[in-house]
């Protein structure tokens, strides 16, 4: 039987190697790289609905560069290699989608979150609302709905190494809400002040990067990052509240901007409050619990170790029931 009879076999996460592909496929990254000889060839980040696939051209490189645009769709014909025990198509010409093409479905290309982001983003919500009794914390918080709901509910949570899926900015932002209760509960710290550093902190990724047509660096972001982007929007917001107390302004300011916990990590100032100490442990902790369960999840070795993760220096340990599970 033909395997590419089956439109689902199609999709990239049933590709297999030795697979001839002749099929749509979104390049969400393109890249132009050296080969040993001193050529060029293109290195690609293709998606659908069902993953991700990395794919290298090697011949025709500036004329396929000239075409190529990220966040667009493409009709691939290639082959399904594997390299480094991980799959990759090896591609042989890439064509604009012809209009009206009947094999093509737009939502295909449309990336969908794996969870109930509504139900995800209420539940943070009423969380925090049941914890916080400042009047003026409330109405920041309903300030904040009103305004950043929508972005903050389809989000990424980082461009690429954690939570960067839709929804990943909620998924982290609420796993690191549980953690602050517990935290801020057993060191009787100032709760509220934790649960509201714990929102406004990563709130800046919304604009720091593009995750439509593709993900990608904003000007905005490139130039200020997440942290003092995150810091405006939470001092525009105050600033529609009446009274809001000032000592309580600049301690908030201090844990959106001290977060990433030393001044070579991007913060201005490091944590020099219990409750901006907390949220910087939090926020690393939950980050690298997601890069090792994410590795070890998508890991392609089938060795009982990872490939080497750079961003925790170290390769993973699979343990036998951990592999694909
Ligand atoms: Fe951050
Ligand atoms: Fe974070």
């Amino acid at each position: 039987m033909n395997l590419l009879d089956n439109t689902k076999d199609r999709y990239i996460k049933d590709l297999k190697a030795g697979l001839k592909v002749e099929w749509y496929y979104k390049c969400v990254e393109v890249s132009k790289k050296t080969k040993r000889d001193g050529g060029l060839y293109l290195a690609l980040e293709l998606m659908d609905k069902t993953g991700r696939i990395p794919a290298k051209i090697w011949d025709n490189v500036e004329s396929c560069l000239k075409l190529l645009r990220e966040g667009k769709v493409y009709k691939i014909t290639g082959y399904v290699n594997e390299f480094m025990k991980k799959k990759e198509i090896k591609i042989d010409s890439i064509n604009p989608v012809s209009p009206g093409a009947k094999d093509y479905n737009e939502a295909d290309f449309i990336e969908q979150a794996s969870f109930d982001t509504e139900a995800l983003f209420k539940q943070m919500i009423d969380t925090m609302k049941a914890n916080i009794k400042n009047d003026h914390l409330v109405r920041l918080i309903d300030l904040f709905t009103q305004g950043y709901e929508e972005k903050f509910k389809t989000h990424y949570g980082a461009q690429k190494i954690h939570h960067a899926y839709l929804g990943g900015l909620l998924k982290h932002t609420s796993s690191m809400m549980e953690l602050a209760l517990f935290i801020g509960r057993h060191y009787a710290l100032d709760t509220e002040l934790l649960l509201i550093g714990v929102l406004f902190h990563d709130l800046g990724k919304a604009f720091e990067f593009t995750i439509s047509p593709s993900v990608n660096l904003t000007v905005e972001g490139g130039l200020l990052g997440h942290l003092v982007i995150g810091n405006r929007i939470f001092l525009e917001l105050s600033d529609r509240i009446d009274g809001f107390p000032e000592d309580l302004r600049v301690k908030i300011q201090h844990l959106v901007i001290s977060h990433h916990g030393e001044k070579e990590f991007g913060s201005p100032e490091v944590p020099k409050t219990a409750e901006a100490l907390a949220l910087h442990v939090i926020d690393l902790l939950d980050s690298r619990i997601n890069i090792m369960k994410e590795a070890v999840r998508d890991a392609e070795t089938g060795g009982p170790f990872t490939d080497y993760l750079y961003p925790l220096g170290r390769r993973l340990y699979i343990e036998k029931n951990d592999e694909k599970k």
